[in-house]
């Protein structure tokens, strides 16, 4: 597979969720970036400040202690640092780094982080050993410095060290981007309303139903404008097939008038060879005759129904049993669709007739493929088949393999065309193939 064939397969199906990819990742691109800086720069340089000031606090309480009669301004000293400085401190004299516990809670990555920017502040101010204890119940870190002759105790507020923006700011990021995204959703739906509806129209009407007297134009410029060219389309294509039935009704009485005629007088003269062929000959001509008007006047208006295509399978299969065919028949359990009953018989009649026709073995079988959305229906024989330079051809009409209109060896040539024009009708296709059994197949496919 191709790289561009597997990206194509990440992006979604719908237009919809084309459309709210195309918003989302500039969205997310710039949350990221503006994220990434906000971090790198802003929230680093904050927190190295912030740990820059307490650790110079702490390390000046350490150095006035340590300094000449330091210890004895302990109070004085604890007191204006809860003041001024929001420190709580005190000094154990005598008193080891040791004595104390070390271990620190678990912490998230972002304390850890400016623990350890603090950590590191202190290092280098206090020159001394100390202990930082993050307590995260508390809300406040403990420092501890050893000092010559005693322990020093820190404790400060944990508002000292972090600063709380961070967090509005993602908050912000991340609520401005679903307040985006939900209009987005919003706006967007509207928008496509109307090209789902559309989709459905243009998909009954090549199923030939009709369009819904509730469809009408609407939504943006251009559907608008698709829409109205269905609905033409639709008016032109109902104004054609009523001009066609009312000129075949025409044409069938006038022809068939002078025919009835012919045979009756064919009927009164005597009998012999040459009445015989002549005969033969009318006859003839009113069958074809009968097959051209069937043809032209289509699936007549017929509208289509939930149907179980096994019982019209079971039905055009009988009967060709009944003329003595040999037919295996098999199909899916459940095979109810949106038919023309009558029209659909006559397609399978006509392509099961052909095979009767020129093989001796028929197989039908009707199955649901693509996860159910096509149903397949096979039509094999064990026939000469169809020459594959003619497997299209032979859908026209009149068009016949060995040429002759006979009646000895069949039809007129209207058999396939009749069946394509029904299973268009459905929404389907219909080829012919070579039959695993050696003959002809034919192939239908019709939307499940
Ligand atoms: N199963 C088949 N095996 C071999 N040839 C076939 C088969 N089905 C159709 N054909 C060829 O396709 C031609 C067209 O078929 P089509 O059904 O349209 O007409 P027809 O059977 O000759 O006449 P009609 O069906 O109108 O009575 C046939 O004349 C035949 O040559
Ligand atoms: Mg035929």
């Amino acid at each position: 597979m191709s790289l561009k064939s597997r990206f194509k397969k990440l992006l979604p199906r719908t237009i919809f969720g084309r459309s709210l990819l195309i918003l989302i990742m500039p969205i997310l691109l710039l949350q990221a970036i503006t994220t990434y800086i906000f971090f790198d720069r802003h929230w680093e340089k904050m927190t190295s400040r912030l740990a820059f000031a307490v650790a110079g606090e702490v390390a000046t309480m350490a150095e006035v202690l340590e300094g000449e009669g330091g210890q004895t301004q302990i109070d004085g000293l604890a007191r204006y640092a809860a003041q001024n400085l929001d420190l709580l401190i005190s000094y154990v004299p005598g008193a080891g780094l040791e004595d104390y516990q070390m271990t620190n809670s678990q912490v998230d990555w972002r304390r850890q982080m400016v623990m350890d920017v603090l950590s590191a502040e202190l290092k280098a101010k206090v020159r001394r050993p100390f202990a930082i204890i993050i307590d995260t119940d508390e809300k406040w870190v403990d420092v501890r410095v050893q000092l010559d002759s005693g322990v020093l105790l820190v404790s400060l507020p944990q508002r000292r060290l972090f600063s709380s923006s961070s967090y509005i700011v993602i908050l912000w990021m991340i609520g401005s981007s679903i307040i985006l995204l939900a209009i987005a959703i919003l706006f967007m739906r509207n928008q496509i309303r109307p090209i789902r509806r559309l989709a459905v129209v243009a998909e009954r009407l090549g199923r030939g139903l009709d369009i819904p007297s509730s469809f009408k134009p609407e939504g943006a410029w251009e559907v608008r404008q698709a829409s109205r060219a269905f609905l033409d389309m639709h008016e032109r294509v109902k104004r054609q097939i009523t001009q066609r039935a009312a000129m075949l009704a025409g044409v069938s009485h006038d022809l068939r008038t002078p025919l009835t005629r012919m045979r009756l007088q064919l009927a009164m003269l005597p009998e012999g060879p040459d009445v015989e062929a002549l005969k033969q000959d009318v006859l003839d001509m009113e069958r074809m005759i009968n097959a051209y008007l069937d043809f032209a006047k289509g699936e007549g208006g017929e509208q289509p129904v939930r149907t179980d295509l096994r019982v019209i399978l079971d039905r055009v299969v009988a009967g060709m049993k009944r003329q003595g065919a040999d037919v295996h028949l098999e199909m899916d359990q459940d095979l109810s669709l949106l038919l023309r009953p009558v029209a659909m018989e006559r397609c399978l009649t006509n392509i099961v007739t052909n095979a009767r026709k020129y093989a001796r073995h028929i197989w039908v079988s009707a199955h649901h493929i693509e996860n159910g959305e096509l149903v397949e229906i096979c039509v094999d024989d064990d026939g000469p088949g169809v020459p594959e330079d003619q497997r299209e051809e032979v859908f026209k009409p009149f068009v016949r393999v060995d040429q002759s209109r006979n009646a000895s060896t069949g039809g007129v040539g209207l058999g396939l065309p009749i069946a394509r024009e029904v299973v268009h009708a459905h929404g389907g296709q219909i080829w012919l193939e070579t039959s695993p059994h050696g003959g002809a197949r034919a192939v239908i496919h019709l939307p499940g």
